[in-house]
């Protein structure tokens, strides 16, 4: 599973991709009013530290005018993803967008079949939202896993991208369940590295190289 930020704040994609371990970052308009920023300049400094997949959302509601701002998000970099709603007005400008060889992640999935329509409409990525699946008492990981087992038993070739990942444990059976990329955020991603164990350990390793030190 390929690892995505789920931020809009350039320090925190600055952060985590000095890890090396940053594949793409994933925004939506809520983000983008966190950061308190100009979209397009949030955009922009992102996929200069991510050199990867970036997705930017439209605000459009009719198809014209989602192939219209989805076009002129393109134009910032060839890593912005096109983000459409999952409408049928969303639909259509996804057919419309890859169909002309522009990426898409179509949001807002919470259903195996709107995963289906999505996967037909061509889109490159699909993103559950499995956080807010859990969120109403589903189960967020289940949808994944099915949605995963749809795209193999009929050949379709769209992602699943793992989105409103809330903690450690998301991620630990996202990757187990087949979502080809998780999207989380800065705090979830910090988590990940975090183990009592490996404190303990390396305080060991350290306090006993101190005494080592004095028979090199
Ligand atoms: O990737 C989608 C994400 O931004 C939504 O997360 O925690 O608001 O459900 P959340």
């Amino acid at each position: 599973m390929h690892l995505y930020l789920d931020t809009a704040i350039v320090e925190e994609v600055r952060e985590i991709a000095a890890w090396g371990v940053l594949s793409g970052c994933t925004t939506n308009p809520s983000l983008i009013l966190a950061s308190g920023r100009k979209f397009e300049d949030v955009i922009s400094e992102i996929i200069e530290l991510v050199k990867g997949p970036v997705s930017a959302e439209v605000t459009a509601m009719d198809t014209a005018g989602m192939i219209s701002q989805g076009k002129e998000l393109r134009k910032i970099s060839n890593h912005v993803v096109v983000k459409l709603p999952t409408t049928p007005q969303g639909l259509a400008a996804c057919r419309a967008l890859t169909d002309e060889g522009h990426p898409v992640n179509m949001t807002l999935c919470f259903s195996m079949n709107q995963a289906l329509l999505m996967a037909r409409a061509g889109a490159t990525y699909i993103s559950p939202f499995l956080g807010r699946v859990d969120d109403i008492s589903w189960d967020g990981m289940q949808l994944i896993k099915d949605i995963r087992m749809m795209l193999d038993t009929h050949d379709l070739k769209s992602q699943i991208i793992a989105a409103s990942i809330r903690h450690p444990m998301h991620v630990h059976q996202a990757a187990l369940a087949g979502a080809h990329i998780g999207t989380m955020p800065v705090k979830t991603f910090q988590m990940l590295i975090k183990h009592p164990l490996t404190d303990a350990g390396l305080e060991k390793f350290n306090s006993d190289w101190e005494k080592a030190k004095k028979n090199q």
